[in-house]
């Protein structure tokens, strides 16, 4: 029986009506690729609530050492990450410091505010994405019992695609520690943003107390994220992740797709990022589209309103998937390959030409 599966990364596999899509909503649509699975056909296991997983164990220690901190959690989703995040650096009644547009306020059901009393104070992102230092400084609240704890600042890297300029990070985290504050990276993405500035994974991550790292999105394994910080964050982390039902048993069957993903598919993102480039030079020169200039995987296309209904037909069509809501998004990732690319834009061209 085929398996849909031919061996080696980046092969595209079929969607679940066993057809080919060419498939851009996201970098978390990709399935894992036929050496991962192998990876996670032979990975020991063990049950990870007693601490006896090895391979998850090797996962925490591989990725608490590639981005430079003592201890690494092991957690299904993103989502749970940040929040373990946030409920270990802040008690209930205080308060964090995150983007209007960032994921864990946007995104994430508030479940810091749900779950942890933790309150958020949104602070406007700029174009590039930063939060203006000023900003930050103007939203610390000053010791008195009228007002939540500032315990934390969270930034976003990625954010919407954008790297946040290193320099920019150093001052921002620079500042929240100087006023007492401690810092949380969502670093959903930070492996886009170290391949793209070319810096190591530890210096872009330098100055966060803790980095939440997804790897099942670009890096392509199907499921995890992995938190890091001192043993201290960890430990506390390890029971707010119980509580939430974070805690699994023999987790190195995908634990195992996580520590291939973090070993194997971390430098191949340039290929991501050429692709989303090329496609957006590609779109652009259609007329009637404003593109936005790639900084990573992530692109994109504003369009006159009345087009997008037969767009999106017109690509269903081909079997080519893509977000259309508000703005058009499309994302690179390792399923996709620059001839795929090169169908959708020959898609795109011809609607736009009739
Ligand atoms: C920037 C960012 N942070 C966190 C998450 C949450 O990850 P998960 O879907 O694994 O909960 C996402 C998911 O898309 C994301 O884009």
């Amino acid at each position: 029986m085929s398996t849909g599966y031919p061996a080696g990364a980046g092969s595209t596999p079929l969607a679940a009506d066993g057809e080919r899509w060419i498939d851009l909503r996201s970098d978390t649509v990709t399935h894992p690729s036929a050496a991962m699975r192998e990876a996670m056909f032979t990975a020991q296991v063990g049950d990870d609530v007693y601490g006896d997983d090895p391979t998850v164990n090797a996962l925490q220690a591989y990725a608490a050492e590639l981005f430079g901190y003592e201890a690494a959690l092991f957690a299904p989703s993103g989502t749970q990450t940040n929040l373990i995040a946030l409920l270990a650096h802040c008690g209930r009644g205080d308060e964090y410091l995150v983007g209007q547009e960032a994921h864990t306020y946007k995104y994430e059901g508030g479940g810091a505010a749900v779950l942890g009393s933790i309150q958020p104070q949104p602070l406007t992102n700029q174009p590039d994405g930063s939060i203006a230092l000023q900003d930050i400084e103007a939203a610390i609240k000053p010791h008195d019992f009228h007002f939540a704890r500032t315990r934390l600042l969270a930034l976003e890297n990625t954010i919407g695609g954008k790297v946040l300029p290193q320099q920019y990070l150093a001052q921002a985290t620079r500042l929240a520690h100087a006023r007492g504050l401690a810092t949380h990276l969502d670093g959903a993405r930070v492996c886009n943003a170290a391949v793209k500035q070319g810096t190591t994974l530890q210096e872009a991550v330098k100055g966060f107390d803790s980095v939440s790292v997804c790897l099942s999105k670009g890096l392509g394994a199907p499921v995890g994220s992995v938190l890091c910080g001192s043993r201290e964050l960890i430990e506390q982390g390890k029971r707010w992740r119980k509580m939430l039902g974070g805690g699994m048993r023999q987790a190195g069957v995908i634990a195992a797709a996580g520590l291939y993903a973090l070993q194997n598919n971390v430098q191949r993102l340039a290929e991501d990022h050429a692709n989303a480039s090329w496609l957006a030079a590609e779109l652009a020169k259609i007329g009637v589209l404003q593109v936005s200039v790639p900084h990573t995987n992530i692109l994109f296309v504003t369009m006159p309103r009345e087009a997008c209904e037969g767009l999106n037909s017109a690509l269903a069509a081909e079997r080519i998937r893509v977000s259309m809501a508000p703005t058009l998004r499309l994302v690179t990732h390792l399923d996709v390959t620059r001839a795929d690319l090169e169908h959708v834009a020959a898609v795109f061209a011809h609607y736009f030409k009739q």
